[in-house]
């Protein structure tokens, strides 16, 4: 562009002025209030025919400009219709959550000042306000003072993460050689209830599907230690090296938790990682009755806590602690000059998977700071209270409960009479009154009821069992 000439306007729809941005956002947040109520007395499941919805993008040629009120609207309306509601007080289902409004909050805020989370040097508020959070959760699971971390997109992702680490401290020539620096073929243990991730992860790590030995468990859907200790042992004397113990603390189908000191005794035992998976469960710990349960978590090297489960946050928010916060840095360490970085400890591009990072971590900052722990503690008590009281009316009408789980998930079976789970399932989503899932514990298939929203009230339970028991 030679002197003298103008710059073209920037574009009005993507740089609305402030009077524009005023109407639409006020308009959007009143839309989407009306919408959240619709969706409340509305069907759980999906309405939408997607082939008339694949008409309707097909006049999305990108070519004409629309008004953004109107694509808000449509794309509102469009929502309602086609998902599955996480914030209907019936969707009773996997471990997403009906958002809590602070984390709402949080990604508003987050989109607009938009920092970049890689580098301390460019974010130094968000990245404080980040590591501030991970350490206070560090603390409420008992970890030491200099526990570190940080927030990750996933349970997944922190999962994998505590796989990287573990390889990185059996073997510090794993940086440079990989998988082949180990003197035989790597193995890492979890219990056959697991989360089935792992199977990606020991894929995406390089050390391929035939690592992962899913133990056995004792009928409770908790991992027997002492057929993990057999596998370990076992391994050892063929020549594979064991490096990754993973009990999980609320197993995914049936909220069981593995016994977590035993698995801590014996990783220290055989010099392996222990990494805890508490990816829905962890949030249980902000209550001072069910923490109780997680006894040995603190024993952990690792923990995975999602807030975007139990602690209600919006999606895509994980947490991945460990007490050893050099191996993250042993790990994920980098040179790059360009980087605007003070270099700390604390540079989420040297400690973690990601590069470009959005501002995960205020989500649970803002939920956390406006409940505090006692209300979080409430908040995961009174799920466990709504399934005790889908329990308790079950069990009365004959149904059989399967794990024994005081945490929010329940795994049924119908008494005799009723239709084949899978087809009963089916018949509770089709009718739009509630969603349940089908899941798999200890080898049976059964009824999973899980209490994700926290605004359940005992009227939804009773709705849920009266969409259980129709039998039509
Ligand atoms: C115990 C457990 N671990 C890990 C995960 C994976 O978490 P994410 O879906 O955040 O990747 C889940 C998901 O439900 C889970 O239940």
């Amino acid at each position: 562009m030679s002197a003298g000439q103008e710059l073209p306007a920037p574009p009005p729809a993507l740089f609305p002025d402030r009077a524009t941005r005023t109407r639409v956002e006020d308009a959007l947040t009143r839309a989407l209030m009306d919408a959240g109520e619709r969706v409340a007395q509305g069907s759980v499941v999906p309405t939408l025919e997607r082939a008339a919805l694949r008409q309707e993008l097909a006049q999305f040629d990108f070519v004409t400009p629309r008004a953004l009120d109107e694509l808000l609207t449509w794309t509102i309306a469009r929502l309602e219709q086609g998902v599955v509601h996480m914030n209907h007080p019936r969707y009773f289902g996997l471990f997403n959550p009906a958002a809590n409004f602070p984390s709402q909050c949080a990604d508003r805020i987050a989109g607009s000042f938009n920092p970049q989370l890689a580098s301390s040097g460019s974010s130094p508020a968000p990245v404080e306000i980040e590591a501030h959070v991970i350490r206070a959760i560090a603390r409420r699971a008992g970890l030491p003072e200099d526990s570190g971390g940080h927030f990750t997109t996933s349970g997944s992702e922190a999962n994998y993460t505590a796989l990287v680490c573990a390889l990185t401290r059996a073997e510090p020539r794993f940086e440079t050689e990989g998988v082949r620096a180990f003197a035989g073929p790597v193995a890492m243990y979890t219990s056959r209830e697991c989360q089935p991730a792992w199977f990606k992860i020991v894929h995406q790590a390089g050390v391929g599907r035939d690592a992962l030995r899913l133990i056995g468990t004792d009928g409770q859907g908790r991992m027997d230690v002492s057929a993990l200790e057999r596998a370990i042992t076992a391994d050892r004397a063929r020549g594979v090296v064991p490096v990754l113990i993973s009990p999980t603390a609320g197993t995914t189908a049936a909220g069981m938790i593995d016994p977590l000191t035993a698995c801590a005794q014996l990783a220290r035992r055989h010099g392996l990682w222990n990494h805890v998976d508490a990816a829905w469960g962890g949030a249980a710990l902000a209550s001072e009755r069910l923490r109780k349960l997680f006894t040995g978590i603190e024993l952990a090297d690792s923990i995975t806590i999602d807030a975007h489960k139990w602690f209600a946050t919006t999606m895509g928010c994980g947490m991945f602690i460990t007490r050893h916060p050099q191996v993250l840095s042993a790990a994920f360490k980098v040179a790059a000059e360009f980087m605007p970085s003070s270099v700390t400890a604390l540079d989420p591009y040297l400690n973690t998977v990601q590069w470009s990072r959005r501002f995960l971590g205020l989500r649970l900052f803002l939920s956390l700071a406006a409940a505090g722990w006692e209300g979080y503690g409430t908040h995961v008590e009174r799920a466990a209270a709504v399934t005790a009281a889908v329990r308790e009316r079950l069990v009365a009408r004959g149904w059989q409960v399967v794990n024994d789980s005081q945490l929010a998930v329940l795994c049924v079976i119908p008494p005799p009479g009723f239709a084949p789970i899978r087809e009963l399932v089916k018949r509770v989503l089709g009718s739009g009154r509630a969603w349940v899932a089908v899941a798999k514990t200890e080898g049976r298939e059964v009824v999973r009821v899980c209490v994700t929203h926290g605004e359940t009230a005992l009227e939804d339970v009773e709705q849920l069992v009266a969409a259980l028991e129709a039998k039509a």
